[in-house]
């Protein structure tokens, strides 16, 4: 379906860890600019001073965390960015691109630590405050690879392991099947070049840019 361009719009970018997220949400911001858009990028957890503090804690955490408080921290962060930055900006007419957002909770602290999807979708409408992406790209890729293009240096989540990372693959499967008309699964096994370009073909086509 296309949509005006005129309103603002949210794109998210989603997948796992070293699928290449931030590498597309970054091209993503450059093409919106070159068509003459104002466009915002942001990240979760973050984007935000109140947000990067829980980003810090979250990520870097020396004590056992419970995973129903990562995930209610992880909500936290996402109400204070989408209250602060990114509903503003929509208002405001803007375009933002948000390298992770609420499906990313669904993945890693449902399927990832096996929390209830329909409890943390809930919570999600809350902390958004029912704010939806109008596109979300979900970069697929194998655990395999995704491995081998993560840097060395861990965080506390991304040091997980395999098993964790597979199940929150699953997850993002699952949900981009549930939820076809805004989830657009990209294959990430691709050249960087040539998933920008997949990409951008989406956006054109949603968006008439
Ligand atoms: P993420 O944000 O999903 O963790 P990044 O965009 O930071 O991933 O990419 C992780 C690393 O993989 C970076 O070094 C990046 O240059 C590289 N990379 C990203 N996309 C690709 C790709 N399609 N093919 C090969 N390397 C890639
Ligand atoms: P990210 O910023 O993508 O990590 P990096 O900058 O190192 O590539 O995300 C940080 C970690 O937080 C990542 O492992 C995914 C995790 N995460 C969740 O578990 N739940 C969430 O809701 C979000 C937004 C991120």
């Amino acid at each position: 379906m296309t949509e005006s361009i005129s309103s603002g719009k949210f794109i998210t970018v989603e997948g796992i860890d070293g699928c290449g997220k931030t590498t597309q949400a970054e091209f993503i911001i450059d093409g919106l600019v070159e068509a003459g858009l104002s466009a915002k990028l942001v990240r979760e957890p973050g984007g935000d001073p109140i947000s990067e503090s829980i980003r810090k804690l979250l990520l870097h955490a020396e004590e056992s965390m419970s995973d129903r408080a990562e995930a209610l921290l992880m909500i936290a962060s996402r109400a204070q960015l989408t209250d602060k930055v990114i509903l503003p900006q929509i208002i405001d007419g803007k375009w933002v691109v948000a390298d992770r957002y609420a499906d990313s909770t669904l993945a890693y602290q449902g399927g990832g630590r096996g929390l209830s999807v329909n409890s943390l979708d809930m919570i999600n409408e809350f902390g958004t405050y029912t704010l939806k992406p109008d596109l979300t790209f979900f970069i697929d890729i194998s655990v395999d690879i995704a491995n081998s293009r993560m840097r060395v240096e861990r965080d506390r989540i991304e040091k997980e392991g395999n098993d964790f990372q597979q199940r929150v693959r699953d997850q993002y499967l699952k949900l981009s099947e549930k939820d076809s008309d805004r989830v657009v699964v990209i294959n990430g096994d691709k050249s960087i070049d040539e998933i920008k370009a997949d990409i951008w073909t989406h956006m054109k086509e949603k968006f008439k840019i």
